[in-house]
């Protein structure tokens, strides 16, 4: 019990700055008031990935003018905010450090409670935001820079992982990708725009399932690194759109495989997509036409929302609140690794 279950018109502001978007959103009983989002890619992308430490002294730099900024766009106060909420993990340390202070700044200084939010929990309620009718029990496909799972998700706060990758994430193996293509940081929007003007050519290895529901990117990645550079020391040209796209249709057909098999197991006609990965128009349209011939239905939140912001993180928050979830204390720790409180199914 929170006290705030059943409150009418429950505002939320939450912040979000686990990797390197410093982001702020208020959002009222799953309606989206305001929003500001400061991306730091720019930066980053002369390092060809995130840097930790830049990354933290940009959060520390932004997250005021983020919060007021977004206060402004909802047109609000402070005061009228229920709860403060924040991403706590996982992510980078010094990052999670500056959004979990502030938060906790905020929720003293304005008397109002904490609600600590696991980031993977954002990205699936994510869907609640464009898709007020999705409701538990559905099939997760959850697929972002640091994590990927199938999950059942049972009621609002219960889930169970049937799948995950034993090695990379499959947002992971994207930018790895783009990196020995060449392409700029981060990799996943750019390997989708070449993929456009490549065919699927180049024989790729099956993503190697260890569990029936897991997947492993490692060998597929290995596989397109050792392509290119092999053709490289032979001299020999690369069609760098071919790579992208026997790459990414080789990547998203297991994920979509996965996401349906699961479904047929549990008898579900409803698949939601979490991550920025599922901002790919690719694995959008394949995970759609193989869920299609069982009726199965494919959600996905807007693209904006795929990737991190934190209009997401205070409709994870809403969800925790609604369910009766206690407050988090002003003891919040960030952490850097966050397991997803959900069980593992055999
Ligand atoms: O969920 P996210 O924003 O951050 C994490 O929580 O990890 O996911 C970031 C990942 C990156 O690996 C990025 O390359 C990938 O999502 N990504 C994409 C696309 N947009 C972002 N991958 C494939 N296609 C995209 N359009
Ligand atoms: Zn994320």
């Amino acid at each position: 019990m929170n006290g705030l279950e059943n409150k009418q018109n429950l505002t939320v502001l939450a912040i979000e700055s686990s990797c390197d978007e410093t982001a702020c959103a208020i959002v009222r009983d799953g309606v989206v008031l305001g929003e500001s989002i400061s991306s730091q890619i720019d930066i980053h992308r002369l390092y060809g990935g995130v840097v930790p430490e830049i990354a933290s002294r940009n959060h520390a730099v932004n997250v005021n003018a983020v919060v007021d900024d977004a206060i402004h766009r909802a047109g609000i106060t402070l005061e009228e905010v229920d709860a403060i909420a924040v991403t706590y993990g996982a992510g980078l340390i010094g990052a999670l450090l500056v959004g979990v202070s502030y938060a906790k700044g905020l929720a003293f200084a304005l008397g109002k409670p904490l609600v600590a939010v696991n980031h993977i929990r954002g990205h699936i309620a994510a869907n609640y935001l464009a898709h007020p009718d999705l409701k538990p029990p559905y099939v997760s496909l959850i697929v972002s820079g640091g994590h990927s799972a199938v999950a059942w998700v049972e009621t609002p706060t219960e889930m169970t992982i049937y799948g995950s990758t034993v090695d990379d994430a499959v947002g992971e193996a994207f930018d790895k990708v783009a990196r020995v293509l060449n392409l700029p940081y981060p990799g996943g929007p750019e390997i989708e725009k070449l993929a456009q003007s490549g065919t699927p050519c180049i024989p790729m290895p099956k993503v190697h399932t260890a569990g029936r529901y897991d997947f492993s990117y490692s060998g597929l990645k290995t596989a397109v690194i050792n392509y290119v550079h092999t053709a490289g020391q032979k001299g020999q040209a690369i069609n760098p759109a071919d790579v992208a796209c026997s790459f990414q249709d080789a990547a998203v057909g297991v994920l979509a495989e996965h996401a349906v098999a699961l479904a047929r197991e549990k008898k579900s006609k409803h698949i939601a997509i979490a991550g920025g990965v599922g901002a790919n128009g690719r694995l959008r349209q394949v995970l759609t036409e193989k869920a299609a011939p069982y009726g199965i239905h494919v959600y996905f939140p807007p693209k904006r929302f795929c990737t991190d912001n934190a209009a997401m993180i205070a409709m994870e928050a809403t969800v925790q609140i609604r369910a009766g979830t206690p407050f988090s204390s002003l003891e919040l720790d960030a952490q850097a690794t966050l397991p997803l409180k959900a069980k593992r199914a055999n």
